[in-house]
């Protein structure tokens, strides 16, 4: 079963609680979601691994740590994950980035692809699936399958604000992918909408509504 981790650091609280009020501008609302992205980017890569590195600081000689060159890359669920990716290459600027486009068909709520296009090595990257909402799981679940079909063999997902369902989805369907939340929601609506949520991440980034 993958593992669950709810970030509970006040930053990400705070500025979670700030964005879903609804009379926050698009400015705001995107610099903050980059802002929130990168702090859970900082969680989510704990455990990347390191290797010694020779330095020579002005003083003297030492040991010290650097990346041990792991290749990572950052996929964006269109659109609103495209407001993540700013936030996530500030922490981890070496990454490739990838776009899966899927939209949510309004009947069924099922995940439509129509767009994917990802780095030429990306299974030999860990790659950080990246949606601000993780509602129905829908459009999660087809991502992620997506990348398993490319080859992908280490994932992990970041949103900012997840509902219970989604989350159930995702590990039943990908009990593999480690899950990355900012703050776990009460429910969905009739409407597939996060409860209390934010609203549509996606036109409050880009200021379509
Ligand atoms: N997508 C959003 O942007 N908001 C929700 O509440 C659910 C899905």
């Amino acid at each position: 079963m993958s593992k669950v981790h709810v970030m509970d650091h006040p930053l990400i609280s705070h500025k979670i609680s700030y964005i879903r009020k609804e009379d926050l501008g698009s400015k705001d609302f995107r610099e903050m979601i980059s802002e929130i992205a990168m702090l859970i980017c900082y969680e989510a890569t704990r455990d990347l691994k390191l290797q010694d590195v020779k330095i020579k600081t002005p003083i003297c000689e030492m040991t010290g740590k650097e990346l041990a060159g792991k290749k990572l890359a950052v996929v964006p669920i269109l659109r609103a994950g495209l407001g993540m990716v700013e936030g996530m290459l500030a922490m981890i600027p070496a990454a490739k980035v990838g776009h899966i486009g899927l939209y949510r068909d309004p009947e069924t709520l099922e995940a439509v692809e129509y767009f994917c296009k990802l780095p030429v090595d990306c299974e030999e990257r860990d790659v950080f699936v990246v949606d601000p909402m993780l509602a129905t799981g829908a459009s999660s679940v087809a991502a992620v399958q997506m990348l398993k079909e490319k080859g992908v063999k280490n994932i992990r997902f970041l949103c900012i604000i997840a509902a219970p369902e989604g989350v159930k989805r995702m590990q039943e369907e990908h009990p593999d992918v480690d899950l990355y939340i900012g703050a776990l929601d009460e429910k969905l609506n009739d409407h597939g909408y996060i409860v209390p949520g934010l609203g549509d991440a996606g036109d409050r980034i880009f200021g379509t509504k």
